[in-house]
């Protein structure tokens, strides 16, 4: 009995000391799992941020857009719960606008040197096959003071267009606008304009000329090699001036003899190869049509080499008439002219209109504007034996002057939207079978 007892308590002790040492072995690797996940990596969901106005700039780097603060890092469960907006991204599968028009005329962008990366560049590079500067080419980006040219953005815009087989156009070598005031000042810095005394508003002709002169050589000198169709001077006429001619510095000063000092410079410069424009906005006016008519016919008689004129064609969606638009094209192809469409938008309101939309523009709109844009490219390619090539100015919906003016509101005067999608405008123009009523 009495062994039989011990052997029982015997059992037991056994029993309770591999209980315990379970026991610890149990607890140790509990303690060692949870010393694992505490120091295992958080997991964390990309931080994405899109800025609207520029969400291509900001959407170009996909690196960018997944950096994890270490505010998310030390706090799990905040950092799973980001929203993460979509990424604006430039369409594949869609048909490219330039290759669409191969056969008919290049097709042109005018865009800021920023443009240049990112998904907006994406998107012009699978679109455009042509592009304008829209400013950094004008008087005051190039020559801001006398004789100091500032190359720079230019370069980059051309560069830009090598590296990815674009051509350049240049816009403007004149301009009344966008112009250094040192331009029209004396040689005493007085406003030649102020000028009464014979003699000296000669002198001041003479000199204002000469710096004209020597900004057309110096700026086509650069870049005749890449650069064949110009601007040479810029929105010259102007009805409602005496003589339909606008009474800006230039004309003040010089007469009608700075558009002629401009494009001879511009052709001893540039060379025969190179394609001159006389650009101006509301070619389709008939009576701006008929006095730029008559002041480009007797600037040819006189032997000035002009090629060709830059219809701007910022229109609406209620005018002007397809009609007129070719009517005026018409019109300078007979005096052996050649037709650009150099500054195409069309704005969703009318021109006496200054309401806003702000985000909520009605569907009916932009069905009005693909009906629009349709009729005009039909046109266009009906009529591309006097059309040789279309700038849009812009791109996308997200950057375009028509924001601000002539009142700050929404706008979308072109064929890609803010978040550079395709709009209908874009199938009016492209593909019209895609669009919702065919
Ligand atoms: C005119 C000019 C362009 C541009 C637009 C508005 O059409 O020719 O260079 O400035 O106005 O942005």
């Amino acid at each position: 009995m009495n062994k039989i007892c011990k052997k029982k308590k015997t059992f037991i002790i056994h029993t309770a000391a591999l209980i315990l040492i379970f026991s610890l072995w149990l607890l140790s690797g509990c303690q060692s799992s949870m010393e694992d996940i505490e120091s295992s990596e958080p997991v964390t969901a990309p931080a994405q941020q899109i800025d609207i106005e520029d969400s291509a700039e900001s959407a170009s780097d996909s690196e960018e857009n997944s950096v994890v603060e270490e505010d998310d890092i030390t706090d799990n469960s905040e950092s799973i719960v980001i929203e993460t907006p979509p990424v604006p991204s430039v369409e594949e599968d869609i048909p490219s606008l330039a290759e669409t028009y191969i056969d008919y005329f290049p097709m042109g962008a005018a865009i800021e040197p920023f443009q240049t990366t990112g998904l907006k560049a994406d998107l012009l590079k699978k679109h455009v096959n042509w592009l304008v500067a829209e400013n950094v080419m004008k008087p005051d980006a190039i020559q801001p003071s006398e004789g100091n040219f500032n190359w720079e953005n230019a370069d980059q815009i051309v560069e830009f267009a090598r590296k990815n087989g674009m051509e350049v156009r240049f816009h403007t070598l004149v301009w009344h606008s966008q112009i250094g005031d040192w331009f029209f000042k004396d040689s005493e810095g007085k406003p030649m304009v102020d000028e009464t005394d014979p003699v000296k508003r000669e002198a001041n002709k003479t000199l204002l000329l000469e710096r004209l002169d020597e900004h057309v050589r110096t700026v086509v000198g650069r870049y005749k090699d890449d650069i064949i169709s110009w601007d040479v001077v810029n929105e010259v006429i102007e009805p409602g001036d005496p003589d339909g001619m606008r009474a800006s510095e230039w004309y003040q000063i010089t007469g009608t003899d700075f558009i002629e000092t401009a494009f001879r410079a511009a052709r001893e410069a540039g060379g025969p190869g190179i394609k001159l424009y006389i650009n101006d906005y509301g070619t389709d006016n008939p009576v701006k049509r008929d006095r730029l008519y008559e002041l480009v016919k007797v600037l040819l008689e006189k032997g000035v080499p002009i090629d060709g004129v830059g219809h701007q064609t910022h229109i609406d969606i209620h005018g002007p008439t397809v009609t007129s638009i070719i009517d005026s094209m018409q019109k300078f192809s007979e005096l052996g002219l050649d037709n650009l469409v150099t500054e195409l938008d069309m704005s969703i309101y009318s021109w006496n209109d200054r309401s806003d939309f702000s985000d909520d523009i009605p569907e009916v709109v932009l069905q009005k504007q693909a009906e629009r844009y349709q009729e005009l490219f039909e046109a266009f390619k009906e009529h591309k034996d006097i059309l040789s090539g279309v700038v849009f100015w812009g791109i996308a919906d997200n950057h375009t002057w028509l924001h601000s003016f002539p009142v700050n509101r929404t706008n979308a005067p072109l064929l890609f939207d803010q978040n550079l999608n395709v709009k209908s405008a874009f199938w009016a123009v492209v593909d019209p079978s895609k669009l919702p009523q065919n």
